[in-house]
């Protein structure tokens, strides 16, 4: 019996999976490699199944004889453990992201005098389609608070972005950029307290009520939510917000270890702020594990030794403490101008004998690149408030065209998109 090799990410299966496994019966036995989690979100969005479920649906398919996982988008390193004398695929994947892993297994094939056999992509059926129709019903709580677990299984580092209202929501649950054929977006969105705070003209200062905010969120979007739940209040509060965040499927709540009124950690050591004692962080930490409803949320530890000046020992001393306490992340912020401090304290957590998943926010030294933090180690970067800080100057620009030229005329054509946009740009608007 001839080997017969199909790999595929068998997501959302529908007629065109059934069509190639039943062209590809023709030709032996037929194989299949699913590819795993961390193989679909290397090139493109998180499975909607997991790699289990996607399996499982694939081995009771009629005609599959053996179902194995495809650790990379790449075919070749189970193609040279296999050499099937076939490999099957739709034709879809001549041109686009897909194009050079098709040419490495001609070549692979080639090795070993196999075939590659394309059959016409079935019309009138799109993974891309049906993923956007899903996405258009929504999401359940369970379903999102989960994503961000998933993501950090199978991500070395996911890209968290600020917002602080519907519209800004919508950015970052929408907007992607195709860059060396691969399609990037945001993993999800971060409740910042600045900009949240800002956005209804007061300071940063644990004042503005969060909630009305993140019900607008949760509605516009899909995405793994982060709460910036600035001190968590005291103890006897927080297992509360825990609960409530679980109820709305929001993924994680960041608290920092600073005590009594907050301010805004950028202004560092300029204002009055005092950190909490280890020990009594430590306790917020462990009552809020402790009242948890699910497994899959998450209490992050934010160490403000840096910014408050209390220097590298006492981060990394605070670092050790709040993991003990149960902490399922760690935040380490700086207000620095350089990454250095960052750095410095990446390369001594590196050592550390139990890790979990770390946090940064680049706002001060923003000149890094995301690729210098992942080899660093961090596994999640929060752009913190750059959709606040970009939409203000641009109202303000308006706002003085109007009083300068005394009519609407010169701000509509310069600063502000047609009237026909904004009433289109909602889905379900019109
Ligand atoms: C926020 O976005 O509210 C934060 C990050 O907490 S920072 O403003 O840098 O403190
Ligand atoms: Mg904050």
């Amino acid at each position: 019996m001839k080997k017969v090799y199909v790999g595929m990410s068998a997501d959302l299966i529908h007629h065109g999976h059934l069509n190639i496994i039943n062209q590809a019966k023709q030709y032996g036995e037929v194989i299949v490699g699913v590819l795993t989690d961390k193989a679909i979100a290397s090139y493109k969005r998180l499975p909607a199944l997991t790699y289990h479920q996607r399996k499982f649906i694939i081995e009771h398919i009629k005609g599959v004889s053996k179902v194995l996982p495809q650790e990379t988008l790449d075919y070749v390193p189970n193609l040279r453990k296999i050499k099937p004398d076939y490999v099957i695929h739709g034709n879809d994947w001549k041109t686009g992201v897909q194009r050079e892993t098709r040419q490495r297994v001609i070549n692979a094939l080639k090795e070993w005098g196999g075939k590659l056999i394309e059959i016409p992509y079935t019309p009138g059926i799109s993974s891309t389609q049906l993923h956007k129709e899903l996405h258009d019903i929504g999401t359940t709580p369970e379903i999102r608070m989960r994503k961000l677990r998933r993501l950090l299984e199978v991500k070395d580092m996911v890209r968290f972005m600020e917002a602080h209202n519907g519209i800004s929501s919508l950015i970052v649950e929408s907007t992607k950029v195709l860059k060396d054929n691969n399609t990037k977006e945001f993993d999800g969105v971060w409740i910042s307290s600045l900009t949240d705070s800002t956005a209804k003209g007061k300071p940063d200062i644990e004042l503005v009520e969060r909630m009305d905010t993140l019900n607008h969120i949760v509605e516009a979007t899909t995405k793994p939510i982060i709460v910036d739940g600035d001190t968590g209040g005291i103890p006897e509060h927080f297992v509360f917000t825990v609960k409530t965040l679980e109820r709305l499927g929001i993924s994680a709540i960041i608290i920092e270890d600073k005590i009594g009124l907050k301010k805004n950690s950028l202004f560092g050591t300029e204002v009055d702020q005092k950190q909490d004692s280890i020990k009594s962080f430590a306790y917020k930490i462990s009552e809020g594990k402790k009242s948890q409803v699910t497994e899959d949320f998450m209490i992050i530890a934010r160490i403000e030794s840096l910014i408050l000046k209390a220097g590298m020992k006492d981060a990394l001393k605070r670092a050790q403490a709040y993991i003990a306490a149960g902490a399922d992340g760690l935040m380490i912020h700086s207000k620095e101008k350089e990454p250095k401090e960052i750095l410095e304290f990446c390369r001594h957590f590196s050592k550390f004998k139990k890790k979990v998943p770390l946090v940064v926010v680049p706002s001060t030294y923003s000149q890094i690149y995301e690729e210098e933090l992942r080899k660093a180690g961090v596994n999640v970067v929060i752009y913190a408030n750059h959709l606040l800080r970009s939409a203000y100057p641009a109202m303000l620009k308006a706002a003085e065209s109007i009083l300068m030229n005394e009519r609407a005329y010169e701000a509509s054509q310069e600063y502000c998109m047609s009237i026909k946009d904004i009433l289109t740009l909602i889905p379900g608007g019109k």
